[in-house]
């Protein structure tokens, strides 16, 4: 029984695709291998986003096929994913021992072409091609393929994105925007919920943009508010989370839907990508400084402890020191509760790689250490005024900082370290935050009889 290994790069898409590939595979009879060393098939699913998660990719296949070299095994090596979907046929003249180019829309085919290379039928295959329907064909889930139990997990419910801002590859890789429908998303939901899932995840590029075209708004709803209230009404579910939404896709009934339905959580991704409203106009990003500002206020307004979280590019073509101290300050008013920095890198074929007056490499360095500290700080403060608090925490599992201890996650999707064992997962648990590390909550392990504990001095981490 052949073994295979699946590395992945990039976002949360791409965590779910390569899970459905691996439990895909595990159903046709492939083991998982431990890694990459030993295993048979080994698997590179890739991000495009930045040039730096390129580079990382090929270097790591450079790499596994010197070794391979040496070790005289020969395993089937392969690029999955956005990279694969931009580059195609030319991933393999570059790099000749690799035997499988297959892009984001072919995912499902991963175990059919396997097969052919072990079986020697195909020597290398590409397939890159566009297919439609391709949205549906992301369903499998590992844990249910190896009868495992998961306590939460991810359901895409559309792919691509039209948005096109100007920095950005994914309408390239990932193509334009198709969603699923709502009965066959629901479908997957009720049966993951069935096998035991307490908390689902919403996956999608833009996933505000969900059923424009298929799902016209009712009583002001839209097709994403439709597909909201649709999965909430699942019984046993207990937890509903979605990203990534675009900040213009925020309309009232989706900001009213935070306080109208109990399961969907206090957290909302929502990237800014800059505070100055002419780097935003350029970014091609359909709203301004003042909306976003107002948007998280109206969404603080339905719950002050909702964690509003972002994503922010540093050095887009022409930003100057003033339009970044814009973002900076912006930062300083939000004060978002984790937001993840990217340097600007230049992707071939969009429109802003072409734009005028690039920011030096070491302006942008400069500028990304400057907002990383000011937004670390800001985000610690957060976490602190939760110390002495009792928060809901999903338990995930042992912990992956320290195994010894278990994790969860609050609402607003903050990690709570605490002293658990195997019967807490999966259980919803009352919680009394103790302390705060970086981008970690620590609770007490004391949980029941909660109030009659004095409240244990507070402790900042850094
Ligand atoms: N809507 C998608 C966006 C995918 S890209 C999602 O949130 O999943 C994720 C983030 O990468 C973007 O929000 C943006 O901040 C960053 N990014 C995209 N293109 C980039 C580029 N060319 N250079 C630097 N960062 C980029
Ligand atoms: Fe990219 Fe903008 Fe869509 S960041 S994924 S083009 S919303």
């Amino acid at each position: 029984m052949p073994s295979v290994f699946i590395k992945t790069y990039g976002c949360q898409m791409n965590e779910r695709d390569s899970e459905a590939v691996a439990a895909q595979l595990v159903s046709k009879g492939y083991s998982l291998a431990p890694n990459e060393l030993v295993a048979d098939v080994v698997l590179l699913n890739t991000c495009s986003v930045r040039d730096q998660a390129e580079q990382k990719a090929l270097g790591k296949m450079g790499n596994l096929a010197g070794v391979a070299r040496k070790q005289g095994r020969s395993p089937i090596l392969g690029f999955l994913g956005c990279m694969a979907q931009s580059r195609g046929r030319e991933l393999i003249d570059s790099l000749p021992e690799v035997d499988l180019v297959l892009g984001t829309q072919k995912f499902h085919r991963t175990a059919e072409y396997l097969n052919d290379l072990l079986a020697g039928r195909s020597r290398k295959i590409v397939d890159i091609e566009e297919e439609a329907g391709s949205q549906g064909t992301i369903r499998e889930h590992l844990a249910a393929a190896e009868g495992r139990k998961a306590v939460s997990a991810f359901v895409s419910i559309m792919q691509g994105c039209n948005q096109h801002c100007t920095f950005c590859i994914v309408p390239d890789t990932r193509g334009p925007e198709r969603s699923r429908s709502i009965p066959e998303i629901v479908a997957e939901c009720e049966e993951l919920v069935a096998q035991g899932v307490r908390e689902i995840t919403l996956l999608g590029q833009i996933v505000t943009s969900f059923g424009r075209r298929d799902y016209p708004p009712v009583e002001g709803r839209s097709g994403f508010v439709q597909l909201l209230d649709a999965v909430h009404a699942i019984s046993g579910l207990q937890r509903l989370r979605f990203t990534s939404p675009h900040p213009k896709g925020y309309g009232r009934d989706l900001v009213e839907a935070y306080g109208r339905l109990p399961k969907l959580v206090e957290h909302a991704h929502v990237p800014v990508q800059s505070g100055s409203n002419r780097i935003l106009k350029l970014m091609h990003r359909g709203y301004t400084r003042e909306r976003f500002l107002e948007l998280v206020e109206e969404l603080r307004s339905v719950h002050p402890g909702m964690g509003v979280t972002t994503d922010i590019i540093v050095g887009f073509p022409g930003e100057t020191d003033s339009e970044f101290e814009e973002t900076v300050d912006l930062c300083r008013v939000v004060e978002f509760d984790q937001a993840y920095l990217f340097k600007y890198s230049a992707r071939k074929g969009t429109p802003a790689a072409t734009m005028d007056h690039p920011v030096p490499e070491d302006v942008i360095e400069d500028r990304h250490q400057r907002l990383l500290e000011v937004i670390n700080e800001r985000a610690l403060r957060r976490y602190a005024r939760l110390i002495g608090q009792t928060q809901e925490i999903l338990v995930e599992g042992p912990s992956r900082r320290n195994p010894a201890r278990y994790e969860g996650r609050t609402r607003s999707n903050k990690i709570v370290v605490f002293d658990g064992s195997e019967r807490h997962r999966g259980q919803l648990l009352n919680l009394r935050i103790e302390r705060v590390g970086s981008f970690t909550l620590y609770g007490d392990a004391a949980i029941i009889g909660l109030d009659d504990f004095p409240t244990p001095a507070a402790t900042v981490e850094v």
